[in-house]
């Protein structure tokens, strides 16, 4: 005997009010396994069918000559999957009219079976249960539906999900491309600067070197200005040149591990004297801050730079404050310097890194403070940000890399110039491509005292030292045209001539990285002034000479 589930929406509703056939059916019911809820008449037949019912057992006189309106509008009204099923219990009546108002009501209750009296009691049961069985097929339907509609809009919300993921990662794709762009500009500028860069060196070289040579002959003070002058504007040449190089990456950078904030408290006196009385400098360091690696040197001219923009961004004064945290999430250490300038448009600070990029007026800026800065923090495995605000103010945040060594107690101090004389009368094979620069450099050895044979390739060099003239060292540029470069004649002398002195020289640093690395030659950076020359080939003779 199948038990129906208990709950209004599992019994049989009952109406029959006449006789016995109510009480009869609800004794029934039980026995048979079924629930019912005997109603009174129409009326609460119409609410109780609101709290749900499995199928009706109506007695047709209960039915007749009344006004079914509700009853129909609740059929009327079930949702699709819902065709409720009514037993109607007929009577003896035969007449015309009776019939006609049976075939009506089968219409408009629609799921309906007439059982005609006397009903026998299994014929009745069987009957309801077979109803209830259908109906609870409906309910089944009806879970179904729903739970597919759960299952729809479960894949919509998946959908909308995964749709807006999409649309971030787009969005993400997109941010990333515009700074791969930007890098890449970038990169091309930087490539562009330090061909420039190396080109300018060898003017210079002329420059400063032919000075020195006319102001060894020249006397009056005319002359003197002249020279002066001249040497000065060689210098910024070479100051700029150093800071295009910083850009581009171009200039081996030394690094080692260093106390930030020794070495910037070892600025201070530097920055208070160039931000002038109207600009308060404060430095924050926090406690245990940890050595960074990076190229000193450079490092403080970052600062510099960084803090005379902070000073040019605010004319009427205001606060500095260079500030060093540890970042243990990256393991390196920022740097911020921070203004309460005048702060940037969104279009001053997206161009503010490129060279050359100034709003300062002719004469004030050259537009590479900035470039040097990024220059040297992409170099140093770092990254530069800039965050302003107009009116506000503007931080320059830059992440150095933390070191794992312990910074020497005092920065080696620079390198001495090497000044002890140098037997002269040398004989000195020169090697280089520059017919100007070649001419200008056979004189600096010249006034310092050396015999001069010129050769202008590496090939041309290997010829005169086979010849078995006599030569007492080498000095070669590295950036040559030809087959062999100055480093390829370098190694080829040492070969085959392991006791000749090799100098070499360059002004394009990349390929001087290189060789210093190498450990293996001397490299004199151009531009070199007579002194330095001097001194280099001091080196070479006395290491010569152990
Ligand atoms: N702290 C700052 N506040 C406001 N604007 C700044 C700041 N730093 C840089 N800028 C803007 O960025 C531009 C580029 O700066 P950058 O240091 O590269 O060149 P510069 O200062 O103009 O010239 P240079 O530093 O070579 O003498 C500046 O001209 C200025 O417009
Ligand atoms: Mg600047």
């Amino acid at each position: 005997m199948a038990v129906m589930p208990e709950g209004a929406a599992h019994r049989v509703l009952i109406l029959a009010p006449v006789g016995r056939d109510g009480p009869a059916t609800a004794e029934l019911l039980p026995k048979a396994g079924l629930a019912g809820s005997v109603c009174r008449n129409l009326e609460e037949l119409v609410a109780e069918l609101g709290m749900g019912a499995a199928t009706l057992f109506v007695a047709e006189e209960a039915l007749f000559a009344r006004d079914l309106g509700a009853l129909r509008d609740w059929v009327c009204a079930q949702p699709p999957w819902s065709d409720l099923p009514v037993i109607v219990l007929t009577s003896h009546h035969q007449d015309r009219r009776v019939t006609a108002w049976r075939h009506g009501l089968v219409e408009s209750l629609g799921n309906v079976a007439m059982l005609e009296r006397p009903v026998h009691p299994l014929t009745l049961t069987s009957t309801l249960k077979a109803a209830v069985r259908a109906r609870q097929r409906q309910y089944e339907v009806k879970a179904l539906l729903e739970a597919r509609e759960q299952a729809a809009a479960a894949l919509a919300r998946e959908v909308d999900e995964a749709t807006a993921e999409l649309r971030r990662q787009m969005a993400e794709r997109e941010r990333m491309q515009d700074a791969l762009r930007q890098a890449q500009k970038m990169e091309a500028i930087g490539q562009l600067t330090g061909g420039v860069a190396h080109d300018f060196n060898n003017l210079l070289m002329v420059i400063s070197g032919g000075l020195d040579v006319l102001e060894r002959n020249r006397e009056g003070k005319r002359a003197r200005l002249l020279i002066d002058g001249m040497r000065n504007a060689a210098e910024r040449g070479a100051q700029l040149t150093r800071q295009l190089l910083a850009f581009a990456r171009r200039r081996p950078l030394h690094t080692e591990p260093v106390d930030l904030a020794r070495l910037l408290e070892g600025m201070r006196e530097l920055l208070d004297r160039s931000l002038g009385d109207n600009i308060e400098l404060e430095m924050r360091f926090e406690p245990g801050l940890w050595p960074v690696e990076v190229d000193a040197g450079e490092l403080e001219l970052v600062v510099l730079n960084l803090a005379v923009n902070a000073r040019d961004a605010m004319p009427g004064g205001g606060k500095i404050t260079v500030k060093a945290e540890n970042v243990p999430a990256s393991d390196c250490v920022r740097l911020a310097v921070i203004d309460t300038g005048t702060g940037m448009t969104p279009d001053v600070q997206a161009r503010a890194v490129e060279p050359f990029f100034t709003t300062k007026e002719v004469g004030k800026g050259s537009g590479l403070g900035l470039a040097q800065a990024y220059g040297f923090a992409r170099a140093t495995g770092g990254e530069l940000r800039i965050e302003s605000e107009l009116g506000r103010g503007t931080c320059i945040e830059l992440t150095l890399p933390r070191s794992l060594h312990t910074p020497a107690d005092q920065r080696m101090p620079e390198a001495e110039h090497e000044t002890a004389h140098v037997r002269s009368g040398r004989h000195i094979l020169l090697v280089e491509d520059d017919e100007q620069v070649a001419s200008l450099v056979s004189d600096m050895l010249e006034q310092l005292g050396h015999d001069v044979l010129r050769a202008s390739s590496a090939a041309a060099a290997l010829g005169v030292v086979a010849d078995g003239r006599q030569i007492d060292l080498v000095f070669s540029d590295i950036m040559m045209a030809g087959e062999m470069d100055g480093l390829g004649l370098a190694h080829e002398l040492r070969r085959r001539f392991p006791d000749l002195p090799v100098l070499l020289t360059s002004g394009y640093a990349d390929a001087a990285r290189g060789v210093i690395e190498a450990g293996r030659f001397q490299v004199l950076a151009k531009p070199y002034r007579l002194e330095d020359l001097q001194a280099a080939m001091g080196k070479m003779f006395r290491a010569d000479a152990h």
